[in-house]
C-alpha cells in the first residue's frame, strides 16, 4: 500500500491551493473523482471578496461578514479570514492569477451585503476559471502526484485516527489503499441535491458523508445557501447569474415589470443573499410565475458585454441579448454554509483529518455567507490546515492538544436520529426522486410538516440504496446521506435565521444563537 504524508482529497481552490503548499513539506497525492479542473471553483462567477481597497479595512470587512451571517459566525474564524486576505491575494498574484485591473489598479465591485465595492475579479466574470486554471497548471508542475477520475470510497481508521483511504478507479472499476499521515477533505458542496442548482455535476457531498461515516462532526447542515438569481429558461441548464450583475446596476423587477426589492429591504437589490432569495420567491408566488427579471438594458452595452463576458454569450447562445431584453431568473441551490466541523486550523475531531474550503464548517459563514467570501475562505483555511500540520509532526503532539477542538458549551450536539421507517411506502431511490424532494420540502421555504416528510423519507432511502458499484451509485449514496443531515438539523433548528427559514417558526429565537452538530452515534462532550 502506498504511503504518503498528505492525502488531498478534491482539486477546486481549496484542494489545489493547499496541495501546492504540503508538496513543500512532504509527499502529496491529490486524488480527484473527475478531471483535475472539473470543480465549483471554475464556476464562480463574482469573483474574491478582500478588504484591498483604498476605503476598506478587515475590521469592515469582519462587520459586513458578521452582519450577513445572523449571529452565527465564529468572530475569531471571521477576524482570520478577514486579517489574513491581503496576504493570500498576493499569493494568488504569485501563482499567475491576473486579477482585472483599470490604469494599474485592482478593480473592485460591490455585490450583496458589502457595504462598499470589494470583490477582485479576472476575465470579468470568469474569476474561479481564471484560479483554477493557474492552480491546476501549477500543480501539475509541482512534486504532487495527480490521480484523476478516482474517488475516495472511505475513510480507513485505526483507533479513531485516520490511516489513509479506499479509493475507486472510475476507469477500472478496482478499488485501491492508500495510507497518509494527513488526509485534508477538499471536496466542495452538494448542490446536485436540489433539482436547481448552479453547481456542477460533482458537488454531491461526498467529503461531507466521508467524513461523518468516520465519526467527525457535521455542523450547521441546515443553512444551504440559495443564490438568488440563477438563469431560468425552460430547456436551458440552469446558469448563474452573478449577484456582481446587480452590483453593476441590475434591476429585478416582477413579471409586471414593476421593480420590487424595495418592498423587502432598504438595502434594494443590494440586501444579503436570504433576503433576496426569499423575497424572488414571494413575487413568483404573487405574480403566479416561475420567474421574475433581472435588468441590465439601461446599462452601457459595453459595460455588460466586458464585465459579464461568460453570462452575455451564455445567454445569446440562447437566444437572449440581455443587453436588450430581461434575464429571466429564479433562486437556485449553490453553497453549503455548513459541513465538516473543523476548528481555526482545519482540524475535526477525527485525529489527522483536517477539512477547507465548502466542505468545511469554519464558523466564517454563520447562517448566511456573505457574497463572494467562499474563494477567501478556501485559500485562508487552505494555508492554515497545512501550517497546522507543521506544528502536530514537529510537535508530535496530539491532536486534540494542538489546538482547541470542538464542541463548545452551547452547541446543540445530536446523534443523527434513528427513523422507524419500516412499511412506509416510498418511491424508489434515484437522483431525479432526491432532487425534486429536496427542492420541495427542504428548500428556501421549509415547514415542520414538510421536513418530517422528507426525513421520513430520506431514511427510507438510505436503507434501499444497497452496496454502490460505480461512482454514481456512491455519488448517490453520499447525497441521500447528506440530505438527511440537512434536513434532521433542519428540524432541530426551530427559529427561522438566515438562508434557514421555517414557516412553523418564521422568526429568529435568542434560544437559537447555536450551532447544530451532528455525530453518528451518540458521544459524550470532549
Ligand atoms: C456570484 O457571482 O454571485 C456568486 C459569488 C458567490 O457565491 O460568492
Amino acid at each position: 500500500m502506498k504511503y504518503y504524508d498528505y492525502i488531498v482529497v478534491g482539486s477546486g481552490i481549496a484542494g489545489l491551493y493547499s496541495a501546492l503548499l504540503a508538496q513543500e513539506l512532504g509527499s502529496v497525492l491529490i486524488l480527484t473523482k473527475g478531471s483535475l479542473d472539473e470543480c465549483n471553483t471554475k464556476y464562480a462567477q463574482g469573483g474574491i471578496a478582500a478588504p484591498v481597497g483604498k476605503e476598506d479595512s478587515p475590521e469592515l470587512h469582519m462587520k459586513d461578514t458578521l452582519a450577513a451571517g445572523a449571529g452565527l459566525c465564529d468572530p475569531e474564524a471571521v477576524r482570520i479570514l478577514t486579517s489574513e486576505a491581503s496576504d493570500r491575494i498576493t499569493d494568488l498574484i504569485r501563482f499567475g492569477v491576473a486579477f482585472d485591473t483599470l490604469e494599474g489598479e485592482i478593480t473592485l465591485t460591490r455585490e450583496g451585503a458589502h457595504s462598499l465595492p470589494r470583490v477582485l475579479h479576472a476575465g470579468g466574470d470568469a474569476t474561479g476559471a481564471h484560479i483554477e486554471t493557474a492552480l491546476s497548471q501549477a500543480a501539475r508542475r509541482s512534486k504532487a502526484r495527480i490521480l484523476e477520475y478516482s474517488l475516495v470510497t472511505e475513510i480507513l481508521l485505526a483507533d479513531g485516527s485516520v490511516q489513509g483511504v479506499r479509493v475507486l478507479d472510475n476507469g477500472t472499476g478496482f478499488q485501491k489503499e492508500f495510507q497518509c499521515r494527513f488526509l485534508i477533505l477538499a471536496t466542495g458542496g452538494a448542490g446536485q441535491l436540489y433539482k436547481f442548482t448552479t453547481n456542477p455535476e460533482v458537488a454531491t457531498g461526498d467529503g461531507m458523508a466521508l467524513a461523518f461515516r468516520a465519526g467527525a462532526y457535521v455542523a450547521d447542515m441546515e443553512f444551504f445557501q440559495f443564490h438568488p438569481t440563477a438563469l431560468r429558461m425552460p430547456n436551458v441548464p440552469t446558469f448563474l447569474i452573478s449577484e456582481a450583475v446587480r452590483g453593476e446596476g441590475g434591476i429585478l423587477r416582477n413579471v409586471h415589470g414593476r421593480a420590487f426589492m424595495k418592498d423587502y429591504s432598504p438595502a434594494g437589490e443590494m440586501a444579503p443573499r436570504d433576503i433576496v432569495a426569499r423575497a424572488i420567491v414571494a413575487e413568483m408566488k404573487k405574480t403566479n410565475s416561475n420567474n421574475v427579471f433581472l435588468d441590465v438594458t439601461h446599462l452601457p452595452t459595453g459595460t455588460v458585454t466586458t464585465r459579464f463576458p461568460n453570462i452575455y454569450r451564455f445567454c445569446l447562445e440562447h437566444g437572449l441579448d440581455i443587453t436588450k431584453s430581461l434575464i429571466p431568473v429564479a433562486p437556485a441551490a449553490h453553497y453549503m454554509m455548513g459541513g465538516v466541523l473543523t476548528n481555526i486550523w482545519g482540524q475535526t475531531n477525527v485525529s489527522g483529518l483536517l477539512a477547507c474550503g465548502e466542505v468545511a464548517s469554519t464558523g466564517v459563514h454563520g447562517a448566511n455567507r456573505l457574497a463572494s467570501n467562499s474563494l477567501l475562505e478556501t485559500l485562508i483555511f487552505g494555508k492554515r490546515v497545512v501550517e497546522r500540520t507543521k506544528l502536530v509532526a514537529q510537535a508530535a503532539t496530539d491532536w486534540n492538544e494542538a489546538s482547541h477542538m470542538y464542541p463548545d458549551e452551547g452547541m446543540a450536539v445530536c446523534a443523527l436520529p434513528h427513523r422507524d421507517v419500516q412499511g412506509l411506502e416510498v418511491p424508489p431511490p434515484s437522483l431525479s426522486a432526491l432532487e425534486s424532494l429536496m427542492w420541495e420540502k427542504v428548500g428556501i421555504i421549509r415547514s415542520g410538516e414538510g421536513l418530517q416528510e422528507a426525513a421520513n423519507i430520506l431514511a427510507a432511502w438510505e436503507k434501499e440504496t444497497g452496496k454502490p458499484k460505480d461512482r454514481a451509485s456512491y455519488e448517490l449514496q453520499n447525497l441521500v446521506l447528506v440530505g438527511r443531515l440537512i434536513t434532521e438539523a433542519a428540524l432541530i433548528r426551530k427559529e427561522s435565521r438566515g438562508a434557514h427559514f421555517r414557516t412553523d417558526f418564521p422568526e429568529p429565537s435568542p434560544a437559537w444563537q447555536k450551532h447544530t452538530l451532528l455525530i453518528a452515534k451518540a458521544q459524550g462532550h470532549s
